[in-house]
C-alpha cells in the first residue's frame, strides 16, 4: 500500500474508533500525537520514521550536539546535513510536504525542545511542568491544567533536558543530578533526574514574560488597588523595609519589581539574585547574581557573599530577589545599620509566618542568636509586611499590608492596615469580587513619612468611615 493511502486509511480509522488506545511513553505512534493533539491523528508510518531516524540522527551526533565550542548556527548546519544524509538513505517515498514536515519536526525536537516548543512560543503559558515523559501540565490564566502533550520516552525527556543545560555550560548526570539553568529567553529551568527523581526525569520551567507586569496592570487584574498603590508608592519613597511573602509562584517577584519603580531615579540600586528576574528602569543601578558550585563543588558565590559585598558598594537601596538562608542576618544588620528602603521577597504563608521564617534564617547563619536578639532585630528592621497569595480562582492578590511594630513580650507586634475582603464573595464566573480594603489602622509610620513630605492616602485610615461618622454627627446635630 502506498503511503498516501495507508495515511487515509488511518485517519479514517481513527476517526471511528470511539476509544483511543491508552498512550505508552515508548509507543512510537505517540510521537505523533505528542505533536499534534488536537488536529488529525498521524500516521504509523511516519511516526515510525520519524522516530527511528531521530534515534539514528542521536547516534551519529553522539556528544557532538553537546559541544559548546559550537555556535548555534554551525551546530544547526551539522544537524541538517546530518539529517540530509539519513533521510536519503530511507527507502519510504515520500511526498516533499512529508519530508519537509519530517525533517522540521526532527530538527526542531534535536535543536529545541521538542513537544515543549509550542508551549514555549505560547505567550498565555506561564508555566510549564514535566512530571514524566508523558505527563505535562502546564499554567494558563492562573489555572494549572494538564495537556495532551507527550515526550515519547524518557530518553527523548533527558535530551531536551541536556540541551537546555548544556547551553548554559551546565552538565546534569548521576553526579549532578539537579540544576538550575535559564533559557535564552530569561525563562527559568529546574531539572532533576534519577535517582533523586522516582519516576524519570522531571523539568519544570517557569516562562519569562515579554512584558513584565506594570503597576497599572496589577491594578487592571485586581492584584492592588489604586489606594495600595499610593500607599505602597509612599512607603518604598519613604524608605521603609519591605518584605513580600507568599507562596511558591504567588507572584512575589513580579510585585517586588512593581515596589523596585517607585524608587527614586536618583539613588544608587544594588540588586542580588539566584538568576536575574527582576526589570529595574532606572539608570543608577547595579545588578548581581550569585553562581552555584562547579562540577568540582568549589566556586560558590551565594547571595550571603553578595549582600556583604555591596554594602562596599555605596549602596542607597538593596534589593534582594529572595531571602532563602544565613543572608538573612547580614541584611537585617544592613537595614539596622543606615540601609533603609531595602526590598526583599520570601516564601511564607501569612505575614506571621513571613516573620517567623525570617527568624529561621537568621539562625541558619549560624551565629547562635538568642531567639529573642533576632526577634528584636526583626522588629526594628522590617516595616512592612506584604503578603501575596494564589486564589482558589486563578487569580493572584495582595492579601495583607501589615504593619511590624515593637517587641510586646516575646512577640513582635504586627498590625494589618489593608486585608483583602473575602466577605465580599465570588461572582458568577467564581471569581472572588473582594478587593484590598483599610482596616482603619493608622501605620505607626504615617508620622515618619509625614515629617519627609509623604502623603498618604486618605484610604489608609477607613476615612470613608470617618466622613459617614461626620454625616451622622451633623445630621444629629
Ligand atoms: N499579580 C499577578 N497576576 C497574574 N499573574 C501574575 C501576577 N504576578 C505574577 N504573575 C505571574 O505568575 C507567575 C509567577 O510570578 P512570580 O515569578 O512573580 O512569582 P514568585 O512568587 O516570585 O514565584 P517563586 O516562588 O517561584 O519565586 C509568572 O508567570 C507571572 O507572570
Ligand atoms: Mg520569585
Amino acid at each position: 500500500m502506498k503511503l498516501g493511502e495507508r495515511l487515509k486509511q488511518v485517519e479514517v480509522e481513527e476517526a471511528s474508533s470511539s476509544t483511543r488506545p491508552q498512550l505508552v511513553s515508548n509507543d512510537p505512534a505517540a510521537w505523533g500525537r505528542a505533536h499534534a493533539p488536537a488536529g488529525p491523528r498521524s500516521v504509523d508510518a511516519l511516526d515510525d520514521l520519524k522516530q527511528r531516524t531521530q534515534q539514528a540522527l542521536f547516534a551519529r551526533l553522539g556528544s557532538r550536539l553537546y559541544d559548546s565550542s559550537l555556535d548555534a548556527d554551525a551546530l544547526h548546519t551539522m544537524v541538517m546535513d546530518e539529517l540530509e544524509e539519513l533521510m536519503a538513505e530511507e527507502e519510504i517515498p515520500l511526498t516533499v510536504e512529508e519530508r519537509q514536515r519530517i525533517v522540521a519536526e526532527i530538527s526542531q525536537d534535536v535543536l529545541g525542545y521538542g513537544p515543549l516548543e509550542r508551549y514555549l512560543a505560547d505567550p498565555s503559558v506561564t508555566e510549564i511542568m514535566v512530571n514524566t515523559a508523558d505527563s505535562i501540565y502546564i499554567e494558563r490564566d492562573g489555572k494549572i491544567v494538564p495537556t495532551p502533550s507527550r515526550f515519547f520516552s524518557d530518553e527523548h525527556l533527558r535530551r531536551a533536558i541536556e540541551r537546555i543545560v548544556s547551553q548554559v555550560g551546565r552538565r546534569i548526570d548521576e553526579s549532578s543530578p539537579m540544576v538550575d539553568a535559564r533559557l535564552a529567553d530569561g525563562s527559568r529551568v529546574n531539572a532533576i533526574i534519577p535517582p533523586l527523581s522516582v519516576d524519570g526525569p522531571m523539568l519544570t520551567i517557569r516562562k519569562f514574560s515579554r512584558k513584565a507586569l506594570s503597576t497599572d496592570d496589577l491594578v487592571a487584574i485586581g492584584t492592588l488597588t489604586p489606594d495600595t498603590v499610593e500607599f505602597l508608592s509612599a512607603c518604598v519613597n519613604g524608605r521603609l523595609n519591605v518584605l513580600v511573602s507568599g507562596g511558591t509562584g504567588a507572584g512575589k517577584t513580579t510585585l517586588l519589581n512593581v515596589l523596585s519603580s517607585f524608587i527614586p531615579e536618583d539613588e544608587r540600586i544594588v540588586t542580588i539574585e539566584d538568576s536575574v528576574e527582576l526589570r529595574m528602569h532606572q539608570e543608577h543601578l547595579v545588578r548581581l547574581e550569585s553562581r552555584p558550585p562547579n562540577i568540582e563543588g568549589k566556586g560558590q558565590v551565594a547571595i550571603r557573599d553578595l549582600v556583604r559585598n555591596s554594602l562596599r558598594m555605596r549602596p542607597d537601596r538593596i534589593i534582594v530577589g529572595e531571602v532563602r538562608g544565613g543572608e538573612a542576618l547580614d541584611m537585617l544588620q544592613a537595614m539596622n545599620t543606615g540601609h533603609d528602603g531595602s526590598l526583599s521577597t520570601l516564601h511564607a504563608n501569612s505575614p506571621r509566618d513571613a516573620l517567623s521564617r525570617l527568624e529561621t534564617m537568621v539562625l541558619m547563619a549560624g551565629m547562635d542568636l538568642p531567639v529573642r536578639a533576632i526577634r528584636e532585630q526583626i522588629a526594628s528592621a522590617i516595616d512592612l509586611v506584604v503578603h501575596m497569595s494564589r486564589l482558589r480562582d486563578g487569580t493572584r492578590r495582595v492579601t495583607h499590608v501589615s504593619e511590624v511594630g515593637y517587641m510586646e513580650g516575646e512577640v513582635i507586634s504586627l498590625s494589618d492596615i489593608y486585608l483583602f475582603d473575602y466577605g465580599a464573595g465570588i461572582d458568577d464566573r467564581g471569581r472572588f469580587i473582594g478587593t484590598m480594603k483599610p482596616t482603619g489602622l493608622r501605620p505607626a509610620f504615617s508620622d515618619k513619612l509625614e515629617q519627609l513630605g509623604i502623603a498618604l492616602p486618605a484610604g489608609v485610615f477607613g476615612v470613608d468611615d470617618a466622613v459617614a461618622l461626620l454625616e451622622e454627627m451633623r445630621n444629629y446635630r
